[in-house]
């Protein structure tokens, strides 16, 4: 399967943080908030990723990630004009699609939780429909909403309504078959002149082709849309780290620990890298895990 991930729009709500650097580049703690989504991507075993991003951030993002094979990935970049919505990846992303199932997510989601890589592996098998995650939030009213039945099979998809009729929102996580592309084309703009991800999922649900998958409350799915959640999400983070000594979203020991990259490669990459907490770290993990001793 492939993936893509969606790391334009303006910015506006944290102006003037993104004034010069788009949102899925600021720190969540330790590392750029976008290393969170692609540590999701390769822990579900999707190496082949497009990322999507203004022009003026494409050049940032290609020499933070480069064409990902040090990562054992292969990336590519696409530039989205204006944010016209999030379907328009699809249509962008078309061609790197070519008529296979794809994976979306949205650069500014941040996932954490023990068993979800091993939940997701299974997701990305998906040949037919679309599949989405549910999430128990106290303010469904900032995101697209779940109605489900009583059996919990979805009755509706609306994007940010004023009356939720659930406290299911729906994650920045999807995946589909390739009919996405199709439907992304045939989409109309909505009343705030955007293409609407929920109008996609409408699709699939008025098809029976929708299945929702809802995420316990053992797993965190942060927000990231406002100074205080980005924040939140930092502390989060830091605390987790701190306990354990293990990083979140560590792209390059995800890189190894999924075998995308060997030994060799993974101690190369950390020789080029400056003299930081996070070659530290990388070194450290190592011995520690790896069994390997370098000199520092
Ligand atoms: O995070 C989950 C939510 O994401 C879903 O529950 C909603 O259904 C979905 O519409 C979306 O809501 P947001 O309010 O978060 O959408 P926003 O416009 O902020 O866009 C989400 C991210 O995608 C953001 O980092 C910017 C990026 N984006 C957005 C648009 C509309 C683009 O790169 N291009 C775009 O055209």
């Amino acid at each position: 399967m492939k993936g893509i991930i969606l790391a334009g729009g303006t910015g506006s709500r944290l102006w003037p943080l993104t004034k010069t650097v788009c949102k899925q580049l600021l720190p969540i703690y330790d590392k750029p908030l976008v290393y969170y989504p692609l540590s999701v991507l390769m822990l579900a075993g999707i190496r082949e990723i497009l990322m999507v991003t203004t022009p003026r951030d494409l050049e940032p993002f290609r020499s933070l990630f480069k064409d990902g094979a040090h990562l054992g990935l292969n990336i590519s970049y696409e530039v989205q004009a204006e944010p016209q919505g999030i379907p328009q990846a699809f249509i962008i992303g078309e061609k790197f699609i070519n008529q296979q199932p794809v994976c979306l997510i949205l650069g500014d989601n941040i996932f954490y939780g023990e068993g979800f890589p091993a939940y997701l592996k299974n997701i990305t098998a998906l040949e037919t429909g679309a599949c989405l995650f549910g999430y128990y939030v106290k303010d469904p009213e900032r995101y697209g909403v779940a109605e489900l039945d009583s059996q919990g099979k979805v009755i509706s998809i609306e994007e940010k309504p004023k009356q939720p009729k659930s406290h299911y929102a729906i994650t920045g996580l999807y995946f589909y078959d390739k009919q996405v592309v199709d439907i992304a084309k045939d989409l109309k703009p909505s009343k705030r002149g955007e293409l609407e991800i929920s109008d996609v999922n409408t699709y699939y649900l008025n098809k029976n082709q929708l299945q929702l998958e809802i995420l316990g409350r053992g797993l965190a799915w942060l927000d990231t849309g406002t100074h205080s959640s980005m924040q939140e999400a930092s502390r989060f983070v830091e605390v987790i780290e701190s306990r354990q000594g293990l990083k979140i979203a560590c792209i390059e020991e995800i890189a190894y620990r999924m075998k995308y990259i060997s030994l060799e490669q993974y101690i190369k990459l950390i020789e080029d890298y400056p003299q930081s907490e996070y070659r530290i770290y990388l070194e450290d993990i190592l011995h520690r895990e790896f069994k390997q001793v370098v000199s520092r």
